[in-house]
């Protein structure tokens, strides 16, 4: 007889429990499962409700978050693009119908993002906005204004938001200049004004500073730039309790040995953890993925380098106590963002997800487990 497990696993045929060693994570249910013995979670981000997409509305994807999450976020459905389509409009059709779907599988909800400090991704009227002769009292009215409206809509349905995204430019480790920090005449004003206006109003909340600063060679000047706001935030008193680190890890070079890999970029990665965390920031893994575009097109190589990577990597963000959820940007390879925006140079899908574009388990799974389970109970 097929167990449950084996047959939501999909067309391949392959059984969650022959891809790790993990006796003990063979026998959960799946990856939330496994993450509550540790008093950890692990979630998804989902699309609007749709039968063709990543999201709620497709019953495959639907049967994986169910078997593998207690966490969603939102992909798209919560940013300023989809629910402000101008200055005196809201429109939440997509994200509702997000966060009921989510409710009633009993997923616990994260919000992505309040404010997207990058004016590529502002509305296109919002970075043509007129703020008139009282540029700064306007600009904080409308940051304001939307932020109180967001979180009075769903209260206590979503646990912790990341209230910015992406404020550091990575060139240099400055802050971004947006139409808003130039009406209020600078980023801090505008970022703390954030934070600020979300305690106040969704005080039961995480509040989240959310940015890719990562690991991999090349991160340095973004992840001092992020250590200098996170310092600055603690120095004025924002009210920020978490880091959200993005996460999206890759390889992008041919190397012999992701072993090697992992051990040489861990030190300085945990020399940033440390600084984050000893400055009491908590920290939350918001976008996992495996960017594979240096990895070889064989599969059976490139899914074992993967998750030989994603491993290493997990086990340093989990030996941290202060972090407690894990949600991956996406679960299948079929509706992952890297297809479209970091395609392979040489034309094959991305593999940077725990089931492949077939709805069907990869190493990686194994190796999101195992890392769970491995991870020291949280108190
Ligand atoms: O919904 C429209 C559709 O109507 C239209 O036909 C189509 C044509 O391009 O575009 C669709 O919107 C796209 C949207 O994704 C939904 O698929 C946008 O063009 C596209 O820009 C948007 O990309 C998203 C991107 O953020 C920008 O918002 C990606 O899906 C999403 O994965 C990505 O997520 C970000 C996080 O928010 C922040 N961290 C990095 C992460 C990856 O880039």
């Amino acid at each position: 007889m097929v167990d449950r497990r084996t047959m939501l696993a999909g067309g391949a045929g392959v059984a969650i429990g022959a891809l790790g060693s993990s006796p003990a994570a063979a026998a959960a249910g799946g990856l939330h499962a496994l993450a509550a013995t540790r008093g950890l979670s692990f979630g998804t981000c989902l699309a609007a409700p749709r039968r063709d997409n990543g999201s709620l509305g497709n019953p495959r994807f639907a049967a994986l978050v169910e078997r593998d999450c207690g966490m969603a976020v939102p992909e798209n459905a919560m940013k300023w693009q989809a629910i402000r389509p101008s200055a005196d409009r809201y429109d939440f059709a997509a994200f509702d119908a997000i966060v009921d779907a989510a409710i009633r599988r009993g997923l616990r909800l994260r919000g992505h993002t309040l404010l997207w400090h990058y004016d590529r991704w502002f509305p296109r009227w919002l970075v043509d906005y007129d703020f008139g002769s009282q540029k700064r009292a306007t600009a904080e009215r409308l940051l304001q204004t939307h932020i109180r409206t967001v979180a009075a809509r769903y209260g206590r349905r979503i646990g912790s938001y990341d209230v910015v995204n992406e404020a550091v430019d990575p060139a240099d480790g400055s802050l971004r200049s947006t139409a808003l920090s130039r009406a209020m005449g600078g980023a801090e004003p505008v970022l703390d004004l954030a934070f600020h206006a979300a305690r106040a109003a969704a005080p039961h909340a995480e509040l989240v500073y959310n940015d890719y600063m990562s690991w991999e060679d090349g991160n340095q000047k973004h992840r001092d730039g992020v250590l200098r706001l996170l310092e600055g935030f603690r120095t004025r008193g924002t009210p920020v309790h978490a880091l959200g680190v993005q996460s999206h890890i890759g390889v992008f070079e041919p190397t012999d040995s992701i072993e090697r890999l992992v051990v040489r970029l861990t030190p300085a990665w945990r020399g940033f953890l440390d600084q984050v965390t000893g400055m009491g920031y908590r920290l939350v893994v918001t976008e996992f993925d495996v960017r594979d575009r240096g990895l070889p097109a064989d599969i059976a190589r490139r899914d074992r380098d993967v998750a030989a990577f994603a491993r290493g990597y997990l086990d340093v963000m989990l030996s941290y106590p202060q972090l407690r959820d894990v949600l991956a940007w996406g679960i299948t390879d079929r509706f992952s963002w890297l297809r479209g925006f970091e395609p392979r140079p040489d034309g094959k899908i991305t593999r940077g997800l725990p089931y492949d574009e077939e709805y069907a388990p990869k190493p990686l799974y194994g190796a999101i487990r195992d890392a769970l389970a491995a991870a020291t109970p949280r108190r």
